[in-house]
């Protein structure tokens, strides 16, 4: 009776440690499919976002094998590939080995987290971080996007990069973003054209739709870190317990919002039913069918 009263405790111990574990470890792909009726031509996205220096093995040669089997027309990053908190490690050469093959196979969209412009603001503790890194991506011809617009005629798509300053994460209440910032940060948004906007922070989603995105590519809370039943995510960045935005698909208005729960982990090691992820989203343009219904085809 005495050896069953400590073993059993023990024993529920051990398998939630190895749970855990099993549970921090590794990545999944997640799959989403939209509709657009902007343009008539499909688009396969691959998006990963606060990979944070993560290596899976191999310069992540798991992720990009996963991305070559759903065969992305190009590829986003959605902010935070890299770390500048405070992680023991700021080295992101891995990282850019990493993107170094990836953007040899696809082309590759490159969104602000508030760790790549912590590295551009904070230059008294990161001297040459964000240049270096500028620099490296310059050279793979991956374009991190600084508040700018690149115009895809091919699958008539703009892909937007929003770069917000540090502030605009800090705390555990938002500064105020409204549309007419982001206007002034990014310009109007295309409205003949499928407008996708690379926005690592998803509690501004209202915004966004304002703004006129038709999808939001966002990231940041890392599902809530533990993502319990019935609840969803635990606590976000800045200690926001029960985050709104958690991940997964949300809508506001017009605008669809994909929200990553995140490819790595920084600070707190540990996802709890919330696994790693990289997403696999197919939009599905339908102008043609709807052209076709009209005409009586
Ligand atoms: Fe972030």
């Amino acid at each position: 009776m005495h050896v069953l009263f400590y073993i059993v405790p023990a024993l529920i111990v051990v398998l939630l440690v190895v749970y855990v574990i099993i549970e921090s470890s590794g990545f999944r792909c997640v799959e989403y499919t939209l509709e657009t009726d902007k343009t008539d031509k499909d688009l396969k996205i691959a998006m990963i976002c606060d990979l944070h220096n993560k290596d899976y093995g191999n310069e992540n040669e798991a992720l990009i094998e996963a991305i070559d089997a759903f065969h992305p027309d190009f590829v986003c990053f959605a902010g935070d590939m890299v770390t500048s908190g405070w992680d023991v490690s700021f080295n992101y050469q891995k990282t850019l080995g990493f993107m170094r093959k990836l953007a040899a196979k696809y082309p590759i969209y490159y969104g602000f987290g508030n760790h790549e412009q912590n590295f551009n603001e904070d230059r008294k503790k990161f001297p040459h971080e964000f240049d270096d890194l500028k620099e490296a991506l310059r050279d793979m011809q991956i374009p991190l996007l600084d508040n700018e617009q690149i115009v895809l005629d091919r699958y008539h798509t703009v892909i937007c990069g929003l770069n917000l300053e540090y502030d605009f994460y800090r705390g555990r209440d938002e500064k105020e973003l409204t549309a007419q910032m982001i206007e002034e940060r990014l310009g109007k948004a295309d409205k003949e054209r499928y407008v996708i906007l690379l926005a690592h922070n998803p509690v501004y989603l209202k915004e966004y739709a304002k703004w006129g995105a038709d999808l939001v590519l966002s990231g940041h809370v890392h599902g809530g870190i533990v993502s319990l039943p019935f609840v969803g995510g635990l606590v976000a960045p800045g200690f926001k317990l029960f985050p709104k935005y958690d991940a997964g698909l949300f809508r506001e208005d017009q605008t669809d919002m994909v929200l990553s729960r995140g490819a790595g982990y920084h600070s707190v090691p540990v996802r709890i039913n919330n696994k790693a992820e990289i997403v696999c989203l197919t939009v599905k343009g339908v102008q043609h069918e709807s052209e076709c219904e009209t005409a009586g085809v």
